[in-house]
């Protein structure tokens, strides 16, 4: 029996980096998967390596329509919805100075009415299922100052305190759903080779990044996905709108 035997989960961003590799971990602890994000190759090419436990699903998290579909579509596929991961995230660099409006506004669609979106049309179904887990991917962007990464920290702050709301209301009305957020830093994804590769010299950005964590090297997402296993299943049942900072102690100089 797996630790998430019977559970049904729907994460977005699936298809690279963390949500891939909680997608797969979930599976692996026995739940069935709805796999949500834009890029169809990449989730399709990971249900095809899931099986019969994962359904790819083409999912804009910035769509409203999408998430009433494809949550409806993964609950009647499964018969049930315990868990979503909102891990879908976009993270374009720019100071205050520098960012465009149009850029503020595309990455907090993305990243925080994305996970408002999430959270919102998600609850019926997890009360439907007796109570659930929301786990909310925000940063450690979202903690401290961030100032190449303007906006991208701003969203993730946003998902910080949305989280505790959440876990607050839900908690109040004694249904059963928790809702918590986990907070990385310098995991290596696609996300973080393609920020390392806008510098002049790529390798040295990317050790850079490694000298300024305590442990003295990138995080790996199969760790983070292991922080979402405790959140998503029954172990962490006295735990709700918390945060949880995964980064290698970055955030505790
Ligand atoms: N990698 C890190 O160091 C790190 C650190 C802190 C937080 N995070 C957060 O973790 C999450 C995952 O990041 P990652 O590093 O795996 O990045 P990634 O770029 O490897 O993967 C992100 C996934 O989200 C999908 N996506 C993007 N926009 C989408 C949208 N509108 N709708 C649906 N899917 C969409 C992409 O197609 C991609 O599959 C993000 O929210 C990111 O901000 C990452």
């Amino acid at each position: 029996m797996g630790r998430l035997a019977g559970k049904a989960a729907f994460v977005t961003g699936a298809a690279s980096g963390l949500g891939r590799a909680i997608a797969r971990l979930f599976a692996a602890e026995g739940a069935r998967v709805a796999l949500a994000d834009t890029d169809s190759a990449g989730g399709q090419a990971l249900a095809a390596e899931l099986g019969e436990r994962a359904l790819f699903l083409a999912h804009d998290v910035s769509e409203e329509a999408a998430w009433i579909a494809n949550l409806g579509a993964a609950a009647a596929a499964f018969g049930r919805l315990d868990i979503l991961v909102n891990n879908a995230g976009i993270g374009p660099t720019g100071t205050i100075e520098k960012l465009s409006l149009e850029d503020w506004r595309r990455v907090h669609r993305v990243n925080l009415d994305g996970v408002f979106l999430g959270c919102k049309h998600a609850l019926p179904h997890l009360r439907a299922a007796g109570g659930g887990a929301i786990i909310n991917m925000s940063s450690v962007a979202g903690l401290i100052g961030t100032p190449t990464l303007f906006a991208y920290g701003s969203s993730k702050a946003a998902v910080r305190q949305l989280t505790k709301s959440v876990a607050l209301h839900c908690a109040a009305r004694g249904d059963g759903i928790r809702c918590n957020s986990i907070h990385p830093a310098f995991i290596a994804t696609p996300m973080v080779d393609r920020m390392v590769a806008t510098a002049r010299a790529p390798a040295e950005a990317r050790q850079a990044l490694a000298d300024q964590v305590p442990l003295g090297r990138l995080g790996e997402a199969e760790e983070v996905a292991r922080l979402a296993l405790y959140l998503a299943g029954d172990e962490s049942r006295f735990v709700t709108g918390a945060e949880f900072v995964i980064d290698g102690g970055l955030t505790a100089r």
